[in-house]
C-alpha cells in the first residue's frame, strides 16, 4: 500500500458514506451528503497547512497572531463528478482558487480522455489539492495529476471519496510522491473498472443523470 495514503474514519464521514451508498439514497440527499463529507475530508487534508505569524489588535492588546501562510491554495476539480467534492471544500474555504480538468473514462479502454483544462496562471506558487471522488483503476486521477505536473504547482494533493486496492497501487506507482485522502478503501474492482461493493457510477448519481 503506498505509505502516502490516509484514511479518513471519522464516524461522521463513515455515517455519511454510508448513506451514499444506498443504491435508494435520492439524488438531492446523495449532492448534499457529498459536500458535509467533502467539508469533511477538507479538515483533514489541509491539516498541515504553513502558517506564519500576524500582528493584530484586539479590543484589549495587540498579540502575535498565526495566520495561513503563501498564496491560497487551489482545489482542482477533476470533471465532472469533482463538482460534487469542490462545493463542500469550497464551504470550508471560500477563498481557495480553483481549476477543472475534464477527463472521462473510455467505457472500453477504461482510458482518460482529456476534454478539458483550466488552472489559475500562477499555480507554480500555489498547492493545490485534485478532487474526485472515485479512484477505480487511477486512470484518470493518474493522467489528472501528469497533466497537472507540467504546470508545477508548489505540492499536489489528492482527495476522494472511494478508492480501489488496485486503484491505490498503480496511482502509487504512477505518482509515489502525491499523498491521497480518501473515506474508504472498497474491496476490489469489477469488469468493467467500477468499484465493488462502491457506490455505483459518482456523477450519475450526483447529477441524476441515470
Ligand atoms: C469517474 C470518476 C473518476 C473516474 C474513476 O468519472 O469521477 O473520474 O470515473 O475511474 P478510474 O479511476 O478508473 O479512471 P467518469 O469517467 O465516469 O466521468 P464523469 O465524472 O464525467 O461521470
Ligand atoms: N467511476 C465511478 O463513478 N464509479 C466507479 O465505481 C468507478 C469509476
Amino acid at each position: 500500500m503506498q505509505e502516502t495514503f490516509s484514511l479518513v474514519d471519522h464516524p461522521l464521514v463513515q455515517h455519511k458514506l454510508t448513506l451514499m451508498r444506498d443504491k435508494n439514497c435520492p439524488t438531492a440527499h446523495f449532492r448534499q451528503l457529498i459536500r458535509e463529507i467533502a467539508l469533511l475530508l477538507a479538515y483533514e487534508v489541509t491539516r498541515d497547512l504553513p502558517l506564519a505569524q500576524t500582528e493584530v489588535q484586539t479590543p484589549l492588546e495587540t498579540m502575535q497572531a498565526p495566520i495561513l501562510a503563501g498564496k491560497k491554495l487551489c482545489f482542482i476539480s477533476v470533471l465532472r463528478a469533482g463538482n460534487g467534492l469542490l462545493e463542500g471544500m469550497l464551504d470550508l474555504i471560500p477563498s481557495a482558487r480553483v481549476g477543472h480538468i475534464g477527463l472521462y473514462r473510455d467505457p472500453d479502454t477504461l482510458q482518460a480522455v482529456e476534454y478539458y483544462y483550466k488552472v489559475p496562471e500562477d499555480i507554480s506558487e500555489r498547492q493545490a489539492i485534485v478532487v474526485d471522488p472515485m479512484l477505480a483503476t487511477a486512470n484518470s486521477l493518474s493522467a489528472a495529476i501528469t497533466r497537472l505536473k507540467q504546470d508545477r504547482p508548489v505540492r499536489i494533493k489528492v482527495v476522494c471519496l472511494l478508492a480501489a486496492p488496485e486503484g491505490v497501487a498503480a496511482f502509487g506507482e504512477a505518482h509515489p510522491d502525491v499523498p491521497v485522502f480518501t473515506a474508504a478503501l472498497d474491496r476490489e474492482l469489477n469488469d468493467h473498472g467500477y468499484i465493488l461493493p462502491g457506490l455505483g457510477d459518482a456523477g450519475d448519481r450526483i447529477y441524476g443523470t441515470r
